[in-house]
């Protein structure tokens, strides 16, 4: 898939990995990036991209991703620069907690939350699926208002998508929802990636390992540099720019179907 002169939409953009995917697309020459987050720091990050690119290509929207209404606007805006053919939904949350804590002195137990582990699956899998559904929808609706039926090999590539999972999809003490949210995730960038065909759209799966973004920063204290450090055979985090090259490479390269693993060696013998 050609990246440049294409229309992009890129959630969780105010922060780490969501914002290098911009930066990285922006340096690949999209004409225009919808960049999306809770926060309204979004605003001064999207002014920051354009000062830096020289251009006006980044559009900030404040909203939260799980809002099918606000989704729709930001598609809908967009559209008024091009139909969207990127989508990178970066968006997402930890909320780590045991799945069954027992209190040692009482002998009483406690279930994960239901609530948070539905905001989880909300956030992480749900979102990252819709927001695909939903360029998958813009470019179906520009083929069929074009008299154009399945896509054949001999077209260019119509859209791209990377969803973005984790090592935790193996499962992971402590990380009950955000596993299960990630893991789920293979499946539907395989389902949209079989459905997408027929519009000459692709959706692969990225696993990071341990990235250097505000995420990683609520690990406990010394959890990375004293234990995890030592099983991560590149002996370091990983920079956010780092995984934004692994995302659009995957995308401009049309062998790859993912999922693609992009953990540092983590562990380094698994
Ligand atoms: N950092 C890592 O080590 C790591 C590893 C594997 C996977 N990931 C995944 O990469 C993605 C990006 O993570 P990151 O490390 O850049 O995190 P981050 O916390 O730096 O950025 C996430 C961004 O998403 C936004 N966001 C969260 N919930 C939102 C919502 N409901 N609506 C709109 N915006 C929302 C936040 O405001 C934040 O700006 C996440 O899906 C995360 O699970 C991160």
């Amino acid at each position: 898939m050609k990246i440049e002169n294409t229309v992009a939409v890129v959630t969780g953009a105010a922060s780490g990995i969501g914002n290098a995917v911009v930066r990285r697309l922006v340096a690949g020459g999209v004409s225009a990036v919808g960049m999306v987050d809770l926060t309204d720091g979004i605003s001064g990050a999207a002014q920051q991209v354009n000062v830096d690119a020289g251009r006006d290509v980044a559009v900030a929207f404040q909203g939260n991703v799980t809002d099918s209404a606000f989704r729709a606007k930001v598609f809908a805006d967009m559209a008024g620069r091009g139909v969207v053919r990127i989508c990178v939904p970066a968006a997402g949350i930890l909320r780590d907690a045991m799945a069954v804590k027992v209190d040692r002195e009482t002998g009483t137990t406690e279930l994960y939350d239901e609530d948070l582990f539905r905001q989880v699956l909300e956030v992480n899998l749900m979102h990252p699926t819709y927001w695909t559904m939903e360029m998958i929808a813009g470019i179906a609706r520009d083929r069929a208002q074009k008299g154009i039926g399945r896509w054949t090999a001999q077209e260019e590539f119509q859209g791209s998508a990377v969803l973005i999972g984790s090592v935790a999809c193996r499962g992971n003490r402590g990380q009950v929802s955000y596993s299960s949210a990630k893991s789920g995730l293979n499946a539907a960038a395989k389902t949209l990636n079989i459905e997408g065909a027929y519009h000459g759209v692709q959706v692969k799966a990225i696993h990071p390992g341990f990235v250097a973004t505000p995420m990683v920063e609520q690990l406990p204290d010394g959890l990375f540099e004293e234990h995890l450090r030592k099983m991560v055979l590149i002996d370091r985090k990983i920079e956010p720019a780092e995984i934004a090259d692994a995302i659009v490479a995957m995308m401009e390269n049309p062998i790859v179907s993912g999922p693609v693993w992009a953990d540092g060696g983590f562990p380094p013998f698994a």
